[in-house]
């Protein structure tokens, strides 16, 4: 049965009165500004399935993604191994800017060469140790592993120590003596793994069965990487779940990082020192650079963008943070390519309270999103996404959004954990905190360095707490499947399908709380093993 055959004009009438298209919907909403939870979006006919829904993007001609979210480039959030996991679940970090030049630029090569699988920089001993001083290093590092490779102070491999030895009743023994030695561990050289060196791994456990460690050497025998054979299992079962990572043309991880428009002593934009930060991560093949700040609109902002572009012709560049169509006009006017969208919706932001500034997010992103589809530029939704339905509702007008908090409880995050009545934390602070702002991120709320002018400017951001939750994939599986349904009930297979699909309704307290669950005691579900 075609929908076309049994649907007459007079429902479709209806439906498109009561259920707005994008235009109508935020202009007859006028003058109030709408957020996530203001609005739902109503159902379409649709003939496709959730699995058959694609969430591809750009953010600029160069930069592709096959996941529309964006890790955010706060030094709660985004290292290397964030960037990492983002980049192999189709997605892409931004490492953030509270780093020396040479420690970001690190951090981007870190991603840059990351081999999928390899661990590049395992977790190492000395022989001099005790296997008590391990059990100790392993407790208060909350590792959850034990088999750690034994190496000299040169690097040089001298072998295993292993988990069946890693136990309590070997305290008093000296790592050599505890250790496989070295003519008993399975090594590999570097160059053998050639240019598939998942491939050159699977090879070897497969062939030898019951081991679950390859060491990988270099011609002197230093210690280059570590192979688990767990590792290498879960990649095959993520190639067969069709998870298909971001990487550029030479086939290398994709990675952002952000910088911030600063200023020498007498006010002027630091030319010179943002051309060499920003060379030195060219160098490393970064894919976009974000000029990150808390007001875009700005000439400071304007001259940095316009002076990168001028300087790296083929870089993506992403600037913000905006919330209005001249905004977007004068970011995209000044070579952006991306523009991030959001002022005071962030989770840890207080710019709203403190500056009485801001808009809510989602009429920004209408905002923005006019602007952007006339001057040619992508927009990113920054900020206050707090479930996989506000990631749904954003990309109705926006090309891909940003993540802070949402992300800031996973194992990939910097940072220690904390434990707190049984329970464990990650920090997670705005960027505008006072204690971000000492650590280097000044500039990006327009201050001079903190240490020099300390106490003179109010914060706009707070510290937190995130509850620790597990892998960046197992978060970003929910967020997908969410974002996923959501495009399934309105009919749309891809990003632009889900733009053109949109109808929306403004919704009550009283919508809310229906939208919860409510009037019922919830049951944590568990797993029954039979
Ligand atoms: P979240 O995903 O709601 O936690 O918001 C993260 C976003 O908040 C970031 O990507 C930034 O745009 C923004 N942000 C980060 N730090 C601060 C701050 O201290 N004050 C205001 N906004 C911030």
């Amino acid at each position: 049965m075609e929908q076309s055959e049994v649907v007459s004009s007079l429902s479709s009438a209806l439906d498109s009165q009561v259920y707005k298209d994008v235009d109508s919907f935020f202009l007859e909403n006028l003058p109030y500004g709408l957020t996530y939870d203001d609005v739902s979006l109503a159902t379409r006919y649709s003939d496709i399935l959730p699995g058959d829904v694609r969430l591809d993007t750009s953010l600029s001609d160069r930069l592709h993604l096959s996941l529309p979210i964006i890790s955010a480039d706060m030094d709660t959030v985004t290292e290397s191994q964030m960037a990492i996991a983002m980049a192999l679940n189709g997605g892409l970090g931004l490492i953030h800017y509270n780093f020396s030049r040479r420690e970001q630029v690190k951090e981007v090569a870190r991603v840059k060469n990351h081999i999928h699988g390899l661990i590049q920089e395992p977790i190492t001993v000395t022989p001099d140790l005790y296997v008590g001083d391990v059990l100790d290093m392993i407790a208060k590092r909350r590792f959850s592993f034990c088999t750690f490779p034994v190496v000299d102070d040169k690097g040089i491999f001298l072998g295993l120590l292993s988990s069946p030895v890693v136990r309590e009743r070997y305290r008093s023994t000296e790592v050599r003596v505890a250790m496989t030695s070295r003519s008993e561990v399975f090594t590999i050289q570097e160059e053998e793994l050639g240019d598939n060196p998942i491939g050159a791994a699977d090879r070897f456990f497969t062939e030898h069965m019951g081991i679950h460690k390859l060491l990988v050497v270099d011609r002197d025998d230093r210690l280059r990487g570590l192979f688990t054979l767990s590792d290498i299992e879960r990649i095959n079962e993520e190639a067969r779940a069709t998870v298909r990572p971001a990487r550029d043309v030479d086939f290398r991880l994709v990675c952002g990082a952000a910088v911030s428009a600063t200023r020498t002593v007498s006010g002027d934009l630091d030319k010179e020192n943002m051309i060499g930060h920003v060379a030195a991560l060219v160098s490393e093949r970064i894919d976009a650079v974000a000029v990150s700040t808390a007001h875009g609109y700005t000439l400071g902002v304007g001259q940095a963008v316009t002076m990168l572009r001028q300087e790296f012709p083929d870089l993506t560049i992403i600037a913000g943070n905006v919330t209005t169509a001249e905004g977007i006009e004068f970011l995209a006017a000044a070579g952006a390519n991306a523009v991030k969208v959001g002022q005071g919706p962030g989770s840890i932001c207080t710019t709203r309270i403190v500056a009485g500034v801001g808009i809510p997010q989602l009429t920004a992103l209408y905002v923005a999103s006019r602007a952007a589809a006339k001057r040619g530029v992508r927009i990113i939704a920054d900020g206050g996404i707090a479930k996989s339905g506000d990631v749904v509702k954003a990309l109705t007008l926006a090309d891909a959004v940003i993540c802070g908090g949402l992300l800031a409880g996973c194992r990939e995050t910097p940072g220690n954990i904390i434990e707190i009545d049984g329970k464990l934390y990650n920090q997670y602070r705005g960027m505008g905190s006072l204690e971000a702002m000492r650590d280097g991120s000044a500039a990006r709320y327009g201050h001079p360095s903190v240490s020099q002018e300390k106490g003179k400017f109010a914060a706009e951001g707070i510290e937190a707490l995130k509850e620790v939750s597990g892998r960046v994939d197992n978060t970003l599986a929910q967020l997908v499947g969410g974002v996923q349904s959501g495009m399934g009930y309105l009919g749309a297979p891809t990003l632009p399908d889900l733009r053109r699909q949109a109808r929306y309704i403004r919704i009550t307290a009283a919508g809310q709380r229906e939208a919860l669950p409510h009037d019922v005691v919830e049951v944590k579900a568990t797993q029954v093993s039979r």
